[in-house]
């Protein structure tokens, strides 16, 4: 893959005079300001510099540099600056309170050290990562913010940059389905010089179209027809033109591998398994076709629907604020308004945040906490300095007010907008960590059941309805044992938890005379470790979607070593027709929901095709909903896997095909298929960093497709188009791509 940063580093920048001087050397330029927080800063550093001196920067968790202008920087197309260390970084304005996306030096670069500077130019107009542009607004704040253990680093050099001028430039030419070409372009190119050949016979180019995609646009995407289907060998692109490192673009097309669609076989796919946690408007909704809207997460557990405050626990200090969105009613109303259903999470526990500003921790009342709130120093941690929390336990009545079933019940009565979907709270299970200010006590078995019992008869009297999702289990750990351990397993018959709760919620049904629950609801986070996130971790990444479906696939984590349970094949996680037997054996006709999955790396490429293959297994391997967490980014790549589903309303079929591969490698592809009113869609996604894979598609009828994709050698590239198929004998899938084919 060519890295971004090269692409980067082949933007020239000339210096205009309008652009704005940050730093350069000794002090901040006339007319910045210095709004950085929890940081020691030295402006004048000579330890490492450029000119006479740099800026040294020690911050404190979270915390960082920040400066902000007298004025605004509407318009200007770029930052560039030099830099030893990695950060986060975010352009915004305090006139408006709008923040850019975060941007990850990460994603600039993976050569920066900490001990030599690196020069990085972010282009507005195509922030690192998404590809997404920053738009016009009233900026007049950059921040380089520190992660979780702070950071010390040096900077120099900072400008704000009025205009970049973007040299002509091929950044990739791809070979996709049957005689299609993908170029990637940025600038002003000539296609006038290009020459296609393949195993050395020239093939005439029989249509040209660019398109520049709306949220990409500082690269173009042009489609070219060659006169005569690809085959395998090697297929040279010649630009004709010098084009920065490459010229010639240069592909092995391997022989293809056998595989058929069998639309007479089929089942329906379960429409809400295309959904997101908090989507961010109506717009988001449609754009990505969103089917099922969640709110959820730790801070709903708090959620006072009188006042709309709520409380982050753990994830922030233990703060009480207003929640965010603040109101359920109207936000249950929008979602569906646009097409979306809504599945809303009552609190279950036995508080709520009583007003928008009290903390449980103040350090006033418990000094020496491991930690405190950057932005509220009073506000601690709960924790001490050893990692045990802090004694004794506040009285909740500090920070929150009582919450009951009758609470619950009015609240659901007064709805305006009902959602389709209730969660009774969220991993209630390790609330004694998550809120344990709250509820400090470990969750057991029976006080889970009771509270689901309770709230579900309390719910389902108050929205007759309504749809009941429990017990929305955190992980796998969790799915078979409590916070008190095993000795709750032992007082259960050795009954693993999930399993055990189903056979009581059967029970209850029977004295209830109507099911406590419709949907038995987990989350899921790949317990792997691919946070260094280096090729081996991008594979990793990208394989243990078999985690999802594959009794074969021992998984790749401490669940693969010491998988800590009673079940069968216990090392595999083989996730969704687990709980199927799972519910089968103890309470046929539950619907399954994950309304917690992650790619778990939003911003890089393999984590949106990880999202499209989990998409297609959901639908597959007949899950019944599923919300991802958190909110994708539209532009990033987890949103791009949406959009291929299912982006502005055109949709992978309805009902799930058979798909027959003569040699599945599941490590490296996926392919899923699916039918609706007699069409065919496909969507094959191509996990290999640098090859493109072939198939010959038995029963793939002739005619026009739709065609949309995402990928490729040139980054997060996206765009769509018609082709003709008249042979299907081999179809061309790039490296790192994802393809979604309709028959028209
Ligand atoms: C800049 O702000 C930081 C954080 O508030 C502070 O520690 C530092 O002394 C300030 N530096 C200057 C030169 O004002
Ligand atoms: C942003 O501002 C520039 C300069 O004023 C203008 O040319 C451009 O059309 C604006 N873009 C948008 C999206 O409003
Ligand atoms: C070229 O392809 C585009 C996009 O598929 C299509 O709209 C156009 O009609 C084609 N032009 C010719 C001459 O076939
Ligand atoms: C682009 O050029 C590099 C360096 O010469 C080469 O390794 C790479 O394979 C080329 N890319 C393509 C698609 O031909
Ligand atoms: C942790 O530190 C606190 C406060 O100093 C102390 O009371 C407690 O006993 C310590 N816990 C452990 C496990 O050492
Ligand atoms: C909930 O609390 C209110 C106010 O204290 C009380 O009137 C009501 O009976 C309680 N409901 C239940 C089910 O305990
Ligand atoms: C569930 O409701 C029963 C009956 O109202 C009550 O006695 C019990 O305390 C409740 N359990 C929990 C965990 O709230
Ligand atoms: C690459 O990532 C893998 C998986 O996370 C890790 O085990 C390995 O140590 C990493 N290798 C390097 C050189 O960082």
């Amino acid at each position: 893959m060519r890295s971004i940063f090269l692409q980067l580093a082949l933007l020239v920048a000339w210096a205009v005079a309008d652009d704005i001087t940050v730093y350069t050397d000794a002090a901040l330029a006339a007319g910045w300001e210095n709004w950085s927080w929890s940081s020691d800063i030295n402006f004048e550093a000579t330890d490492l510099f450029e000119g006479t001196s740099s800026i040294s920067v020690n911050s404190e968790a979270w915390s960082a540099l920040s400066v902000k202008l007298e004025g605004t920087f509407p318009t200007y197309q770029g930052l560039r600056f030099d830099i030893a260390a990695h950060l986060t970084i975010t352009i915004s304005s305090s006139v408006d309170g709008t923040t850019s996306p975060n941007i990850l030096l990460s994603d600039l670069s993976n050569a920066i050290t900490s001990d030599a500077f690196t020069s990085l130019l972010i282009d507005f107009r195509n922030l690192p990562g998404s590809g997404a542009a920053l738009g016009n607004g009233t900026w007049d704040r950059i921040t380089w913010q520190a992660g979780g253990n702070g950071d010390v680093y040096h900077i120099d050099n900072i400008i704000v940059v009025e205009s970049i001028i973007i040299p002509p430039l091929f950044l990739s030419a791809e070979p996709l389905a049957a005689n299609t070409l993908a170029v990637t372009t940025q600038g002003d190119v000539d296609f006038s010089t290009f020459a296609v050949s393949l195993n050395g016979k020239s093939i005439k180019v029989v249509n040209t179209t660019t398109y520049n995609p709306p949220d990409t646009p500082a690269k173009s995407i042009t489609y070219l027809t060659l006169a005569s289907n690809f085959v395998p060998g090697t297929l040279l692109i010649d630009t004709g033109v010098p084009n920065g490192g490459n010229s010639t673009f240069s592909f092995t097309l391997p022989a293809v591998q056998y595989l058929s669609f069998v639309q007479q076989v089929n089942f329906p796919i379960s429409p809400l398994i295309y959904g997101v946690n908090f989507p961010t408007d109506a717009s988001y909704i449609q754009n990505l076709g969103v089917t099922m809207s969640r709110w959820g997460g730790n801070a709903v557990t708090a959620y006072n629907p009188t006042g709309q405050f709520t409380n982050a626990g753990n994830d922030w200090f233990f703060e009480n604020r207003v929640a965010s969105p603040p109101d359920a009613d109207d936000w249950v109303g929008w979602v569906q308004g646009a097409g979306s259903q809504a599945l809303l999470t009552v609190p279950a526990l036995d508080w709520v945040s009583k007003d928008a500003t009290s903390y449980s921790y103040p350090a006033t009342e418990y000094p020496g906490q491991a930690s405190f709130d950057p932005f509220l120093a009073n506000a601690g941690n709960g924790f001490y300095p050893n990692g045990s929390s802090v004694l004794p336990v506040p009285n909740q009545a500090n920070v929150y007010t009582p919450w009951n079933t009758s609470m619950a019940q009015a609240w659901l009565k007064g709805l305006a907008n009902k959602p389709q979907l209730v969660a009774i709270d969220n991993e209630m299970e390790i609330a004694s960590s998550t809120h344990q200010d709250m509820h400090p006590v470990p969750f057991g078995y029976d006080e889970e059941l009771a509270r689901m019992l309770n709230y579900s008869i309390a719910i389902k009297e108050a929205l007759p309805d309504v749809k009941i999702a429990a017990p929305s289990t955190c992980a796998w750990w969790f799915y078979w044992t409590s916070d008190i351990g095993y000795t709750d397993n032992a007082a259960h018959n050795n009954m693993d938890f999930l399993p055990w709760f189903l056979q009581q919620m059967a029970a209850a049904e029977k004295t209830a005379g109507k099911r406590l629950l419709d949907y038995l609801d987990i989350h899921y986070y790949y317990a792997a470790d691919t946070s260094s996130n280096n090729d081996t971790a991008k594979a990793l990444r990208l394989r243990q979607s078999r985690s999802l479906w594959d009794y074969s696939y021992v998984d790749e984590s401490w669940i693969g070593v010491d998988p800590q349970n009673h079940q069968w094949n216990p090392d595999t996680v083989a996730l969704i027709p687990r709980f199927r037997t799972l519910i089968d054996i103890y309470y046929p006709g539950t619907k399954l929901s994950i309304s917690e999955f992650s790619s778990t790396l939003d911003t890089d490429i393999t984590g949106g095709l990880l999202t499209v293959d989990m998409l297609g297994i959901f639908g597959q391997q007949k899950l019944d909903s599923a919300t991802y967490w958190v909110t994708p980014d539209e532009l990033g790549p987890v949103g791009l896997a949406y959009w291929l589903f299912r982006g502005s309303g055109v949709h992978f079929g309805a009902n799930s095909a058979q798909v027959n591969l003569a040699s599945p490698n599941y490590n490296t592809q996926g392919v899923y298929a699916a039918t609706e009113n007699g069409k065919l869609s496909v969507v094959i996604v191509n996990k290999n960093p640098d090859t493109p894979i072939t198939f010959a598609l038995a029963n793939m009828p002739f005619g026009s497709y739709f065609v949309r994709h995402f990928g490729g050698e040139a980054g997060v590239a996206k765009w769509q188009t018609t082709v003709e198929i008249n042979s299907i004998d081999y179809i061309v899938v790039p490296a790192y791509t994802a393809v979604f084919m309709r028959q028209n």
